[in-house]
């Protein structure tokens, strides 16, 4: 299967020196395009800034900011049967990025910030022949906001991670999920390193989805 994995954080720029980011390292999007490539699927992966080696043998994009996501990912799906939007999308940008640096003041000011497009959202009203795995970081309430963005973004699963706890989730090289999908079965994987993570998420993955595409075909 022709999988597209996105992974790492976005950046948006307040000037040319200065950005908004988030802590995701891309750990676990790296370990899912190696491990969908161990399992013999042919991997498209893009990803935020991160300073892991991308795995051999995966078609490799670098992309900043969320706009750029959201074009590389709506090109990569004309071509693939899984994605998978492992990335921490910013979810908000500056209304503007200053052209030349920000002078130091040396009273209180306020930056306005805006909205970013939701890249899940906005393929969830094209007919689609790929199956859509979305991600949900969550510090409280996590089955319930889950299962409201698999519905909001219209997915067909959702790996969910408790981010509250410091020893597994985003930097960590652990973590612990919960999967829900659209088909009302869940599943969770406690806590293990990435790697095992992601070597049962993709089992899971091409599972639900030859099950799912197959249905559609
Ligand atoms: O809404 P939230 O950011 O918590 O949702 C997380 C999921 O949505 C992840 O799969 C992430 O890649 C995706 N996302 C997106 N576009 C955004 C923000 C998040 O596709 N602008």
């Amino acid at each position: 299967m022709k999988f597209v994995v996105t992974a790492g954080p976005t950046r948006e720029a307040l000037d040319p020196v200065r950005f908004i980011s988030n802590r995701s390292s891309g750990k676990m999007g790296y370990a899912i395009a190696e491990a969908a490539l161990a399992a013999g699927h042919q991997v498209n992966l893009i990803s935020g800034p991160a300073t892991i080696e991308p795995p051999k043998g995966a078609r490799f994009l670098a992309i900043t900011t969320s706009d750029e996501l959201h074009r590389a990912v709506h090109r990569a799906v004309r071509d693939c049967d899984v994605l998978v939007m492992c990335a921490a999308v910013s979810d908000f940008k500056p209304a503007n990025s200053a052209s030349r640096k920000l002078k130091k003041q040396n009273a209180p000011f306020t930056l306005e910030f805006v909205p970013t497009r939701d890249i899940l959202v906005s393929l969830s009203h094209e007919s689609r022949n790929y199956f859509v795995v979305g991600f949900a970081a969550e510090t409280h309430d996590l089955e319930k906001n889950a299962m409201q963005k698999l519905r909001k973004k219209n997915c067909d699963m959702i790996v969910a991670n408790d981010v509250s706890k410091a020893d597994s989730g985003m930097e960590s090289d652990e973590n612990a999920v919960s999967i829900f999908c659209r088909n009302g079965e869940s599943r969770k994987i406690s806590r293990a390193p990435k790697k095992n993570i992601a070597r049962e998420l993709v089992k899971i993955i091409s599972k639900m989805s030859e099950k799912c595409l197959t249905k559609k075909s």
